[in-house]
């Protein structure tokens, strides 16, 4: 299978860092025209730089998701520029992790209004550019733990939930548009969200423990996922939730068949 994405236009939010970095740069690598955005401007500016190397085209923004404003000049902008928009990646997110007696208010706000309306109001505002065209791609960075929290983490949780729900939507609304939603689910990949890499090595072993593949994600693993969702050969996938986690719940007991004695 020969997947070309390219002169593509593919918009990715929280692309400064991380696996949105990622996947910006495998995207543009696959011949795609990236918008790069991100709320945090010193890396958006990194990344536009590493970006620029491979497309001169490529364009970089800074842009808090949850600003309707920003998000309508940009995709003004980026698309004056480039004449359209194929594929939205929502990777923008964050996390707060607190038992429920020590989960502020104000926590509970930003992770809903950054992860789940940050989403809906990236959604809603490429989706005219899309619908114009009759075709489009919007994926969304759901969670393992929309599946199955973790405890301690009942906002980040619940978040995600309502992520892949409205993803579900979505796809229905904009199926007859030729637009595929779909959401995905990463397991364990170490970034500076986690900083799963940089635990004590018994506290690695034990949530490594917990896959079936017993090794971390890479960002790689993410980013090679959107580059075939983002495709012509992934047409017609739509209103899915894409367990990328290394068999986080394949199995029972995982760790049984890596210690043998
Ligand atoms: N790393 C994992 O194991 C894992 C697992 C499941 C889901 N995810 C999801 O994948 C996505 C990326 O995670 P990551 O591990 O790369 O995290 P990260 O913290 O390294 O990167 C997140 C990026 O989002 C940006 N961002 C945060 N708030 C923003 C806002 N309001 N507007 C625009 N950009 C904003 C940050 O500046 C950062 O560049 C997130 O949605 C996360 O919830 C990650």
């Amino acid at each position: 299978m020969h997947i070309d994405l390219g002169d593509k236009v593919a918009v990715i939010t929280g692309a400064g860092r991380g696996i949105g970095r990622d996947i910006a740069l495998s995207l543009a690598r696959e011949g795609v025209h990236v918008v790069a955005c991100d709320v945090n401007s010193d890396d958006i500016a990194n990344v536009t730089s590493e970006l620029a190397a491979i497309d001169p085209l490529s364009l970089g923004y800074t842009c808090d998701v949850r600003d309707a404003g920003r998000i309508a000049e940009l995709l003004a902008d980026a698309h004056t520029a480039l004449g359209r928009i194929d594929i939205l990646v929502n990777n923008a997110g964050v996390v707060g992790d607190a038992p429920i007696d020590e989960l502020d208010e104000s926590t509970w706000d930003v992770i809903q209004d950054v992860n789940v309306k940050g989403t809906f109001l990236m959604c809603k505002a490429v989706a005219p550019y899309m619908k114009k065209q009759r075709a489009g791609r919007i994926i969304n960075a759901a969670s393992f733990a929309a599946i199955s929290p973790r405890v301690r983490s009942v906002a980040y949780a619940t978040s995600k939930a309502a992520v892949a729900h409205f993803t579900r939507g979505l796809a229905g609304e904009l199926g007859p548009w030729n637009i595929t939603v779909n959401a995905y689910a990463p397991g364990m990949i170490p970034t500076q969200m986690n900083h799963f890499a940089e635990l004590p090595d018994d506290k690695q072993s034990e949530l490594l423990d917990t896959l079936t593949l017993r090794r971390w994600g890479s960002t790689d693993d993410i980013a090679n996922l959107i580059c075939f969702l983002a495709s012509d050969q992934a047409s017609y996938i739509t209103g899915s939730l894409i367990d990328v986690s290394g068999g986080k719940l394949a199995t029972q007991i995982p760790s049984e068949a890596y210690h043998t004695d």
